[in-house]
């Protein structure tokens, strides 16, 4: 199998087009929903540190090889891995590396839509005025109103496949690049409003700043520095392809180390002021920082009913988040689709149909771990977070594992640096140095010690 020139589906349009779609599939449900409640969870400061430290050590370096692999090679990350295999003389096995992430962008996508589905429920409950003057009572009973109807999930849940599957078989240029264009301005707008009402909690605020920035070590276990870890790579949406399968509809000339550089500050600096947004409102009103997956429902309607024009701007939030998550979710797909269309010869349109209906039907085990299913337990967890835990924190950092190996080890040093093209030495072997020893040393020790073996 040789290496294409262009993806037979298409490339974007500009360098801008390539960032906007990259960060479009990085800011999601993961900065503002998922960061707030696993750092809550996870005692705060030390959870944050090791976060940022693993953004900067592994992820950064991993950004630039799963961008690098898919320009490279063009196609599905499949198809990808094959061609550059051959050119590199390489075994045949490391293809397989290709599909931990087809599985996981899958699953990660069947309970990702639920929590979506809960947002677009969050918006019309918003414009409805509903969140006027609630407490924090009044806000967590709206909450479980809303998970403990199976009908309601299922339903919103079901729309939100049907948008994602919708674009994604129109296409990569078709109307993606134009919508993120105005989502990531207007939603840092409103999160910066959101901050500013957090900031007058006055001594809250401040307690916030701290929980968030003041690193506690005694906080914080191996399974928390693995859940750090592990959002590393999902908030960045590595170890699976996504950002691989963007990079293969990149055109030949766009620096791919500043493009790596500009999402992953993007994507940070959202993911701290969400994180800036809530804490205060969380210690401000008595709530738990450990709440779990519904803190933002939980904290974000208190600011809303209490500020002028509440309804208006939490609307507003929730319909740009369910906007940021569903330029997610559609890069969570993308890798499969891609290789349905490319190795099955069906249409886009088909693949879509396909895989929505199968991801839609997965989906299933998450709405019902909300109520009728909240006692399937398997070790220890229910099947939301059972999925949750097998893609974040186990399957995206074995991915992003095999993928730094391969980019470091079975690569060439001349077919990587052709393709970066960093015309600077000391940059390359920064790289080369953080994508050979660093990233596989800390996902094997962070493993070990999560487990038990190191502690
Ligand atoms: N990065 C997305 C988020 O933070 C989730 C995601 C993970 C998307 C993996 C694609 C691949 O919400």
């Amino acid at each position: 199998m040789s290496r294409p020139n262009t993806s037979i589906h298409g490339q974007w349009s500009s360098r801008w087009a390539f960032i906007l779609a990259a960060t479009g599939s990085a800011v999601g449900l993961g900065n503002i929903w998922k960061f707030p409640y696993i750092t809550g969870e996870n005692g705060g400061g030390a959870f944050v540190l090791v976060y940022l430290l693993c953004i900067a050590c592994i992820g950064l370096p991993l950004m630039m090889a799963e961008i690098m692999i898919g320009r490279r090679g063009r196609q599905n990350p499949v198809n990808t891995l094959k061609s550059i295999i051959k050119e590199e003389n390489k075994h045949a096995a490391w293809r397989y590396i290709a599909w931990i992430g087809l599985i996981a962008g899958f699953i990660i996508l069947s309970y990702y839509s639920v929590i979506a589905g809960q947002a677009i429920a969050y918006m019309f409950r918003s414009f409805a005025g509903i969140f006027e003057g609630v407490t924090a009572q009044g806000a967590q009973s709206i909450y479980t109103t809303l998970t403990n109807d199976p009908e309601r999930l299922l339903a919103w849940h079901t729309v939100f496949i049907v948008c994602t599957m919708t674009v994604v078989a129109r296409g990569v240029q078709g109307g993606l690049e134009k919508l993120v264009k105005f989502i990531m301005p207007a939603l840092v707008a409103i999160l910066l409003i959101l901050v500013g009402f957090a900031a007058n909690t006055g001594d809250y605020f401040n307690q916030g700043f701290n929980f968030l920035f003041t690193p506690d070590f005694s906080k914080i276990t191996g399974q928390g520095v693995l859940s750090a870890m592990g959002h590393a790579f999902f908030t960045l949406s590595l170890g699976m392809g996504a950002i691989m399968v963007y990079g293969s509809y990149l055109p030949k000339s766009t620096s791919i180390l500043k493009v790596s550089i500009a999402i992953s500050i993007a994507d940070t600096a959202i993911a701290l002021l969400a994180g800036m947004a809530i804490f205060p409102l969380v210690f401000a009103n008595g709530l738990e920082v450990g709440a779990g997956p519904g803190l933002i429902f939980e904290t974000l309607p208190i600011a809303f009913g209490h500020m002028a024009g509440g309804a208006l701007f939490g609307g507003m939030f929730f319909l740009l988040l369910v906007f940021a998550a569903w330029s997610s979710a559609i890069s969570l797909i993308e890798p499969a689709i891609a290789w349905l269309v490319e190795n099955k010869q069906i249409s886009r349109r088909r693949a879509s149909v396909t895989a929505g209906f199968a991801v839609w039907l997965l989906g299933l085990l998450t709405v019902f771990s909300y109520n009728i299913g909240q006692g399937w337990i398997l070790f220890g967890k229910t099947m939301f977070e059972l999925l949750d835990y097998l893609t974040a924190n186990i399957m995206l950092p074995l991915g992003g594992f095999f993928i730094a190996i391969f980019a470091g080890w079975v690569m060439s040093n001349n077919s990587t640096q052709e393709e970066f093209a960093i015309k600077s030495p000391i940059v390359y072997h920064g790289w080369l140095l953080l994508i050979r020893y660093v990233a596989p040393a800390a996902v094997i020790i962070i493993f070990l010690n999560a487990i038990g073996i190191l502690a």
